[in-house]
């Protein structure tokens, strides 16, 4: 459990009926062990009494922008400047679109905008609402904007509908709260990944690409930004959500897979390859759509550039890792592959088994290292992934 000692936690409660769960949430901070204070909206007062919240974090609630006596104790300024965090939970649709907006209509998204604090939402509201597409851009305007999310999670909702859109349970945030502050063991690090399948275009309609889904490299992302690395994520075409905290570039082959990293190589730490780059891309992309006509016909194809083996042979290179996706020899192939690319790590996965690997949310790798090596027996890719980056962090502090 991460801990929150002596930070001070603005929350912020929106007017949903999982207002009532702010409660538990202020006691789970205070457990923590930070200074909490509270601001309520109008809506907010109908689902529970600032006194409640009162009694739990111990100071006066803030309720209103203009009040002469707030205001002489603590304004709406004082309090903006005043919270290491921004947590408003719940965080309903009308005030995500407010924030989203840039308003400025109450005490809450004044203090929204005048903070220079991390913001954390727990989004809560009727599953319908959560997946409409007003609500889905201003989400995504507000995570560009640097916010970030807990939740919201899925399952019965207060309405009687099933989907997501129940705020996360307070534990849940208050974790995700502290993990903001954690100082991780990739603290300050830069690091760039590439993750994703490439598309090799033939013609205007048609491409060789592979099956690659993206999780693992997108799981990495996530444990290096969680381990308090800056990371950057170059991604082939994927159907996953860019990770928060994570600047995410997408490319689509692998020749502006290899340009986007190019550019970021010299200024990285850290490089870890994880896309199925495509080997091979068709000699010509014909400009016209190809018509069929013999029984037969072969394609001409040309290699593409290997980007992780580029960026490894950089003067200066960052730390490099590989992946070695093998069906037998795994080990033998795995070091192979690490010494002709000249890598200081690669994690090797058997993809004989369907239950690990390609599309899989599991895996189970085996990480090799110029001094040793570690079986990672199998988990979810997120597991995986943050036992990684935690070798990641000691082989490169122990190597540069
Ligand atoms: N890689 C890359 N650019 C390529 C090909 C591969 O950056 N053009 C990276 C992958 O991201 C991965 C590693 O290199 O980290 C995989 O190496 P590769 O030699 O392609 O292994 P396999 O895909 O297993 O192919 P093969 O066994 O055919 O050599």
């Amino acid at each position: 459990m991460a801990h929150l000692f002596n930070r001070n936690i603005l929350l912020g409660v929106s007017g949903g009926i999982a207002a009532y769960k702010s409660a538990e949430l202020v006691r789970q901070l205070r457990e923590r062990g930070a200074w909490v204070r509270v601001i309520m909206t109008r809506g907010a007062r109908e689902f529970i009494t600032p006194l409640t919240l009162q009694a739990l974090s111990g100071n006066p609630v803030h309720t209103e922008l203009l009040d002469a006596t707030a205001e002489q104790g603590m304004g709406h300024i004082e309090l903006a400047r005043w919270a290491d965090l921004l947590l408003i939970a719940p965080a309903t649709a009308d005030l995500i679109a407010r924030l989203s907006a840039g308003r400025a209509d109450d005490l809450l998204t004044t203090v929204a905008l005048a903070t220079p604090a991390p913001v954390l939402l727990a989004p809560a509201m009727n599953q319908q609402m959560w997946r409409d597409a007003a609500t889905t851009a201003n989400v995504a305007t507000l995570r560009a904007r640097g916010a970030v999310l807990v939740g919201p999670a899925a399952g019965e909702q207060a309405c009687g509908d099933v989907g997501p859109g129940r705020m996360e349970e307070p534990p849940v945030i208050a974790e995700a709260a502290a993990r903001l502050f954690a100082s991780g063991v990739l603290d300050g690090k830069r690091v760039v990944i590439t993750a994703g399948p490439t598309r090799e275009a033939l013609d205007p309609v048609r491409y060789l690409s592979n099956h690659s889904s993206g999780k693992m490299g997108y799981a990495l992302a996530r444990a290096a930004a969680e381990a308090g690395a800056r990371t950057t994520l170059v991604s082939g075409p994927v159907d996953l959500q860019a990770p928060d905290r994570v600047h995410t570039l997408p490319v689509t082959s692998a020749q502006q897979m290899l340009q986007q990293c190019l550019a970021l190589a010299r200024e990285c730490d850290i490089f870890i390859a994880c896309a199925a780059v495509a080997d091979y891309r068709p000699a010509q992309i014909q400009q016209r759509k190809i018509k069929k006509g013999a029984q037969q016909t072969s394609l001409q194809l040309v290699r593409n550039p290997d980007i992780l083996a580029t960026v490894a042979n950089l003067e200066n290179s960052p730390f490099c890792v590989g992946f070695a996706a093998e069906t037998n020899d795994l080990l033998a192939y795995a070091r192979d592959k690490m010494q002709r690319k000249n890598l200081d790590m690669i994690v090797a996965n058997d993809v004989s088994d369907p239950a690990v690997g390609f599309g899989s949310d599991d895996n189970e790798v085996t990480v090799l290292w110029r001094g040793g090596e570690a079986a990672l027996a199998r988990a979810g890719k997120n597991t995986i992934a943050r036992q990684i980056v935690e070798l990641i962090a000691r082989c490169s502090a122990a190597d540069h």
